[in-house]
């Protein structure tokens, strides 16, 4: 059954039109809409940063060229994405009202400058975003070439002027229901007499006061307090445009993994989950990019557990990376159907054309400065629209995943501001990565979930470095072995709760310890020259960073470490905990142990694995397969059973070819 996201159930395919820059350029206007057409993009997010265009000043709008833009692009089949334009204040608002301008973690309030940098507390911004917002929605709410609202642009960052810090105690006030016993006791504060004891006392983590690591209580809740403002002003846009037109879905563009916003508490008020993805393609690790890029697609989709749409991709390159490589022949299909293998229902990009001044005229766009609707970049763009056309049918599919891999942004909060173990990098993410490889190179979907997540409809679920957890979070991995699931923990699991707290009685907390039948009693860091080794099956896998010294319980040992003081110790170990299975892996390893572990479970299991060649993936919505080459030669790729190509005219028996950089996309014949 397909679920449509948008009013318009096909494949979106389109970019970020700024029509705004071009006004006095009538002949590029009236080109764009054709050019468009001939490039098969069916769909243009406009007004994004348009405010000055609409209100040039304050009270005088002017919606007339919108709506022959969007009059335009209708006539050549183009629908509208309409954004609300709040995410770049005009430069008269922000002088006429200094508040609506940030206040940086130093304590200085910012001069106008750039964009996603306006207070979202202030009444006046919150006044003044309403009003152009309801007006829009009045103006285009019927129209039936708008098919999604756009709220704002990749929000985040953090204001600390007064009206923030206020609102900021307001929140911890409800929060421990106006207890300071409660939020002192949270946050551990008679540590360095840090005792509040009047909520006015309160100010949030910045340079010149309390740093983000000394009251990491304090810090998390300030993140948290973020999250939910971000939020706040999020459903005041979305609540001023549905109480005019409830038809249209809304959503917001998100970002690239890990964030200061916890999208798992945003997620709840969008319509369609949709994101921007800038992988750095051709970077010296291409694996590593298509698996980190792969990771966040998986993300995304499970947020909603539904299709999502990549709100942004560049064409080409990017102007703001290290490095603004060009995508090699063959990378623009591949990335852009990267995405919709994985859940996407659009390929969308910023921007259609390259703006004649600002930062961003080099960064890639479908049509350069010539001006042409031919050449390189804007053939792969086409051919890319030719083939969301052929695969139509995929639109709305759903993924089935039957691995959930747990990444919890809040961890990521709690583990980068923790003192202690390796201070420099913590690797979360890349720990995170390295086991959702196992699963990426041999075909196998994963939905990459938060904490909170119903788990009983997967046959393994994944926790790597889940140091931060609350104590619900912990009963719910415990029902879910109880129940019969398969856990993979690791090292540094379930020490502390949401506010930092370490959970007493020993590691990892509460109930894991019988879950996983041990305790981790010490945690040993190592220098980045050190190594260790687990031994297991009679094979020797390398160990870096981490070593936990644990002590079973019930738990049975299944590898130990074959080096240093702890030699012979266990570091892998197997417990079987009512009707489920718990793995411990108690070290940071290089890949290897944690790959040969999952190959096992996987066949245990009866998960479907395929024999990929290095550099290949394999994904799959509904009957449909995404064969994924990031290699630059061909691969032919082993796939029993009879496939028919979506695009062109083929039938597969046992294998596909794949050629370099390429993505064929195949149906299982009955
Ligand atoms: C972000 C923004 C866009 C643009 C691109 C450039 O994703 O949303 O407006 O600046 O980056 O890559
Ligand atoms: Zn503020």
């Amino acid at each position: 059954m397909k679920e449509y996201q948008t009013l318009h159930p096909h494949f979106l395919h389109g970019a970020d039109y700024n029509p705004d820059q071009w006004l006095t350029y009538p002949e590029i206007l009236a080109q764009d809409p054709e050019m468009m057409a001939q490039a098969h993009c069916n769909c243009m997010s406009v007004g994004i940063f348009a405010w000055s265009t609409l209100e040039p000043a304050e009270g005088q709008y002017h919606f007339e060229q919108l709506d022959s833009i969007i009059e335009n692009l209708a006539a050549k089949g183009v629908k509208t994405i309409l954004a609300t334009p709040s995410a770049a204040r005009p430069r008269w608002l922000a002088e006429k009202y200094p508040e609506v301008r940030r206040v940086n973690k130093s304590g200085v309030r910012e001069q106008y400058n750039t964009r996603h940098n306006y207070c979202y507390t202030s009444p006046i911004y919150r006044e003044k975003t309403a009003a152009i917002d309801r007006l829009l929605a009045q103006r285009y709410g019927n129209n039936p070439n708008v098919i999604l609202w756009h709220i704002s642009n990749e929000l985040g960052g953090e204001c600390h002027c007064e009206l923030c810090q206020d609102a900021f105690r307001s929140w911890l006030k409800k929060k421990y229901g106006g207890d300071l016993d409660k939020l002192n006791h949270a946050w551990w504060s008679t540590f360095w007499s840090h005792n509040v004891t009047d909520w006015d006392q309160i100010h949030s983590p910045m340079h010149h006061g309390e740093p983000d690591i000394i009251m990491t209580g304090l810090y998390l809740d300030w993140r948290n307090f973020v999250t939910y403002q971000t939020t706040d002003f999020m459903k005041m846009e979305i609540d001023t445009i549905k109480s005019v037109c409830p038809n249209i879905p809304v959503t917001t563009n998100l970002m690239w993994l890990p964030q200061n916003v916890d999208y798992h508490y945003l997620k709840d008020y969008i319509d369609v989950i949709s994101w921007d993805a800038y992988p750095t393609w051709h970077e010296p690790d291409q694996v590593r990019c298509a698996v980190d890029t792969a990771f966040n697609h998986d993300y995304f989709r499970s947020l909603k557990h539904k299709p999502f749409l990549l709100m942004e991709s560049t064409p080409s390159n990017t102007n703001w990376q290290a490095v603004s490589k060009l995508k090699r022949p063959g990378m623009h299909r591949l990335a852009s159907l990267q995405a919709v293998a994985h859940g996407s229902d659009s390929v969308q990009y910023f921007q259609w054309r390259k703006g004649r001044g600002g930062s961003e005229k080099f960064h890639g766009a479908v049509i350069d400065h010539n001006g042409k609707a031919s050449g390189r970049v804007f053939e792969d763009v086409k051919q890319v629209g030719i083939s969301l056309e052929k695969l139509d049918d995929i639109c709305g599919t759903k993924t089935n995943a039957k691995v959930a891999l747990i990444f919890d942004n809040k961890n990521s909060w709690a583990l980068s501001n923790a003192s202690g173990f390796i201070n420099t990098d913590k690797k979360y993410m890349k720990t995170c990565l390295q086991h959702y490889k196992s699963f990426w190179k041999r075909g196998v979907d994963v939905d990459v979930i938060s904490t909170g997540e119903e788990l009983c409809g997967y046959d393994l679920v994944v926790m790597p470095m889940l140091y931060s957890m609350d104590p619900s979070q912990i009963d719910r991995i415990e029902d879910y072995v109880a129940k019969g699931g398969t856990v993979v923990a690791t090292y540094a699991t379930g020490y502390v709760d949401t506010t930092d707290l370490c959970y007493l009685g020993g590691f990892p907390g509460n109930q894991l310890k019988d879950v996983f039948g041990l305790t981790a009693d010490e945690i040993d860091s190592l220098y980045p020259t050190d190594r260790n080794s687990v031994l297991w099956d009679g094979k020797s896998y390398p160990v870096v960073d981490y070593c936990e010294l644990i002590t079973p319980t019930t738990a049975q040992v299944l590898g130990s470490y074959g080096a240093d003081f702890y030699k012979n110790m266990p570091a892998l170990l197997k417990n079987s905990y009512k009707a489920g299975t718990a793995y411990y892996v108690g070290c940071r390893d290089t890949g290897e142990l944690t790959d040969a572990l999952y190959g096992q479970l996987l066949e245990q299991l009866g998960i479907q694995t395929y024999a990929l060649p290095e550099g290949v993936s394999v994904h799959s919505r509904e009957g449909y397969l995404f064969v994924e080459n990031y290699n630059d030669h061909a691969v032919t790729v082993e796939l029993p059973g009879i496939y028919r190509n979506m695009e062109i005219d083929q039938v597969y028996n046992g294998t596909v070819s794949v050629e370099p950089y390429n993505i064929v996309i195949v149906c299982a014949q009955k």
